[in-house]
C-alpha cells in the first residue's frame, strides 16, 4: 500500500458489553475524500478516535501507507503526516492567524530535521526546532521556509486579509477556516476533520466544500464525519455508512444513498429524510 493511504482493518472498540466499532475495515486514499456518516451512537466518533488515536483498538490495525501506527500517540501520527482538526477549534486565543498557523508549520519542520539525524519521533520535538532554525538558515529547510507555507496557505484559503487578528476575537465560521488552515500548513498526507461544518452558514458551508475538493485534488486524503450529511453527500468520492458499530455500506454516494439498509436505518432520520424527499421531487 502506497504512502499516505490510511487504512482501518479489522478494527474492534468494546466499552464493557458494549461494542462501538465492531470489525471496520475502512480505507482513506490520497487525493480523494471519504465520509462516514451515521445515526446517533453508530461509532462514527469512536472510529474516528481509534483513527487518530486518541483511543486504541482492542483489535485490528491502523495503518499509515505500509506502517502499523494503531500504538502511536496522536502527535506522533501527525506528524507522520495524519493531522485532524477538532469539532471545538483548538486554536491559541490569543495569538495571531498567523502566529496560529506558524505552530501547524512548526511541528512538521521540526519533525523533518530530526528525522534527518535518525531520531525517533519521540525525540524529534526536543531537539528538531533547534536543527530547523539552523536547517532553514543554511537553506536546507524542505519546501521552503516555513513563513512561506504560511503565507501561501493563507492567500489559498482567502484569509490573508486577518493573518494579524488575534484569534480569540474571530467568529465561529473564521475560526474554523483558520483550524482548517493550519492543519494544511502541517502539510498533511491525510486530513481527518471532525464535523467541519459544525457552526457554518450556507455560504461558508459552500466555502468550506470547496477548499476540501481544492485540497483533494493536491494528493491529501481526506476523511470527513459531519451531521451535514448534504455537505458530506455533495462532497465526498466514497460514503461508509455505520450502524451499530458495523459498515452497513460503502462505495460512492449513490450508492450508499440507494442502499436499502441505509434507506430504512438512516434516511429515516429528519435531514437526510429531506434531502431523499428533495430528490424525489426533481
Ligand atoms: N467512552 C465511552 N464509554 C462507554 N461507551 C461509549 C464511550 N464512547 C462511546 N460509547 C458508546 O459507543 C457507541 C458509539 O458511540 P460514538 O460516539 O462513537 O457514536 P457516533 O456515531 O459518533 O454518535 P453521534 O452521531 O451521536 O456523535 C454509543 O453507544 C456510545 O454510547
Ligand atoms: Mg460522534
Amino acid at each position: 500500500m502506497s504512502r499516505g493511504v490510511l487504512q482501518g482493518v479489522g478494527l474492534v472498540r468494546r466499552y464493557g458489553g458494549l461494542t462501538a466499532v465492531d470489525h471496520v475495515d475502512l480505507v482513506a486514499p490520497p487525493g480523494m475524500i471519504t465520509g462516514l456518516i451515521g445515526p446517533n451512537g453508530a461509532g462514527k466518533s469512536t472510529l474516528f478516535s481509534l483513527l487518530t488515536g486518541v483511543e486504541q483498538p482492542d483489535e485490528g490495525q491502523v495503518l499509515l501507507g505500509t506502517t502499523d501506527i494503531s500504538r502511536m500517540r496522536p502527535d506522533i501520527r501527525s506528524r507522520r503526516g495524519l493531522v485532524q482538526t477538532f469539532q471545538v477549534p483548538s486554536l491559541f486565543p490569543t495569538l495571531t492567524v498567523a502566529d496560529n498557523l506558524l505552530v501547524g508549520a512548526e511541528n512538521r519542520r521540526r519533525d523533518y530535521a530530526g528525522g534527518l539525524l535518525g531520531l525517533s519521533a519521540q525525540g524529534r520535538g526536543r531537539v528538531g526546532r533547534t536543527l530547523a532554525g539552523l536547517l532553514e538558515r543554511t537553506g536546507l529547510a524542505p519546501k521552503g521556509p516555513v513563513d512561506q507555507v504560511v503565507e501561501e496557505v493563507l492567500a489559498s484559503l482567502g484569509l490573508s486579509d486577518i493573518r494579524d487578528t488575534v484569534a480569540g476575537t474571530l467568529p465561529t465560521g473564521a475560526l474554523r477556516l483558520v483550524e482548517f488552515a493550519r492543519a494544511l500548513c502541517a502539510q498533511p498526507d491525510v486530513l481527518l476533520l471532525d464535523e467541519p461544518a459544525s457552526g457554518l452558514d450556507n455560504a461558508e458551508t459552500a466555502k468550506l466544500a470547496q477548499l476540501l475538493r481544492q485540497t483533494a485534488a493536491r494528493g491529501v486524503g481526506i476523511l470527513i464525519v459531519d451531521h451535514d450529511v448534504d455537505l458530506v453527500f455533495s462532497v465526498v468520492d466514497q460514503v461508509y455508512a455505520m450502524v451499530g458499530g458495523k459498515v452497513v455500506a460503502s462505495g460512492d454516494p449513490q450508492t450508499v444513498r440507494d442502499d436499502p439498509t441505509v434507506r430504512s436505518v438512516y434516511l429515516a432520520q429528519a435531514p437526510l429524510a429531506a434531502a431523499g424527499q428533495a430528490q424525489e421531487k426533481s
